[in-house]
């Protein structure tokens, strides 16, 4: 496949290895169908320079006229985003994007989707993290929105109509129901097939579903922050054009390796309709060594033996684990 490093008219994938303003001032105003981004959190990152939220404001200061000018009317902007944290005090990004953007009138905010996954750092001192959002938004009042292309099984596929003209009927569509704005997709961590040398990626599949929704085959999609070229292999596994910025090296040769397996479909990837897996009740790590038999705390510690739970609360009253006891209460 033929990855250009600039643009001109007509090229099915750019990208750009440098700051991504360098490659908007290249765009014409109107030429882009989609832009998807996770823009730096300034959380102090190794690809990041500073911690301070100010600094977020800044770039987006910058950043967002370029995009607002580049979007087609009719075109969206999605921009995945989760919380800065500084000194335990947490600013949810998206409020933040959101209040730039509501200074250009003809960029409308469609959806705030929630992305939830499973897995992460477990806090302390504060619930752990187990979300992001993403901001859809639209440029003008009409869009392109293919809902029938992203679907989803419904839970009663069986359902009829109980009342009225089409009593006994089947109630649901049979391509399946909206996806919701609560996504759970497994976030890239170490196991994941999708996980590269980048620290920060999204999913493949939070890629692939806003583009079917939000595009046609052979739109154009922007990433100014292509980080190891997620949404670019989203964009080629869903026949789209594709735009795109990186400035560390390292990720943009990452992204240009991920962009030729996915036009040669080698790409590793989880597919979107693979349902979230729960945990096989036999294998050993799902088995809870701690277990309470009669009101009595009994270690199974070499996980051989089956144990019965008395309760289905919690698994042991009193846990200890090195220096830390933790005690847990039954309720009532
Ligand atoms: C949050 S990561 C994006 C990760 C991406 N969504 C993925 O799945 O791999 C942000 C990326 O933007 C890059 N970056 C930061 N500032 C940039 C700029 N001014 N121009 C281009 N890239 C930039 C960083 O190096 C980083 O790889």
């Amino acid at each position: 496949m033929k990855i250009f490093r600039r643009y001109k008219s007509g090229r099915g994938v750019v990208l750009h290895l440098g700051d991504c303003l360098d490659l908007l001032h290249q765009l014409p105003s109107s030429s882009v169908d989609l832009t998807i981004t996770s823009p730096p959190y300034c959380m102090g990152k190794e690809y990041e320079r500073t911690d301070r939220l100010n600094c977020f404001v800044e770039a987006h200061l910058r950043i967002l006229p370029e995009i607002i000018r580049v979007t087609k009317t009719g075109g969206s902007i999605c921009w995945q985003v989760g919380h800065h944290i500084r000194k335990g005090v947490a600013t949810p990004l998206d409020y933040v994007v959101n209040d730039l953007m509501r200074q250009w009138q003809q960029i409308v905010l469609r959806n705030r989707i929630i992305w939830t996954f499973g897995h992460g750092l477990h806090g302390s001192n504060r619930f752990s993290g187990r979300h992001e959002t993403i901001l859809w938004y639209s440029k003008g009042d009409s869009y392109k929105f293919n809902l029938d292309d992203v679907r989803v099984p419904q839970k009663y596929p069986g359902k009829r109509f109980y009342k009225g003209v089409k009593k006994g009927e089947f109630s649901c569509n049979p391509l399946g129901k909206n996806p919701g704005d609560v996504w759970e997709l497994p976030n890239v961590k170490a196991h994941h097939i999708e996980k590269t040398n980048h620290p920060c990626q999204f999913p493949v599949a939070l890629a692939q579903r806003l583009i079917r929704a939000l595009t046609n085959k052979g739109d154009i999609v922007l990433d100014p922050f292509i980080g190891s070229g997620t949404t670019a292999a989203a964009a080629i596994l869903e026949s789209r054009c594709i735009i795109g910025a990186e400035k560390k090296e390292k990720y943009y040769r990452t992204a240009i390796r991920r962009i030729n397996d996915a036009s040669s479909q080698t790409l590793a990837y989880r597919p979107l309709e693979k349902p979230i897996q729960d945990p096989d009740p036999r294998s050993e790590v799902a088995r809870n060594p701690f277990v309470i038999t009669n009101g009595k705390e009994k270690i199974n510690g070499n996980g051989t033996e089956n144990g019965s739970r008395s309760s289905h609360f919690p698994l042991f009253d009193r846990q200890t684990r090195g220096n830390h006891t933790r005690t847990i209460h039954r309720p009532g």
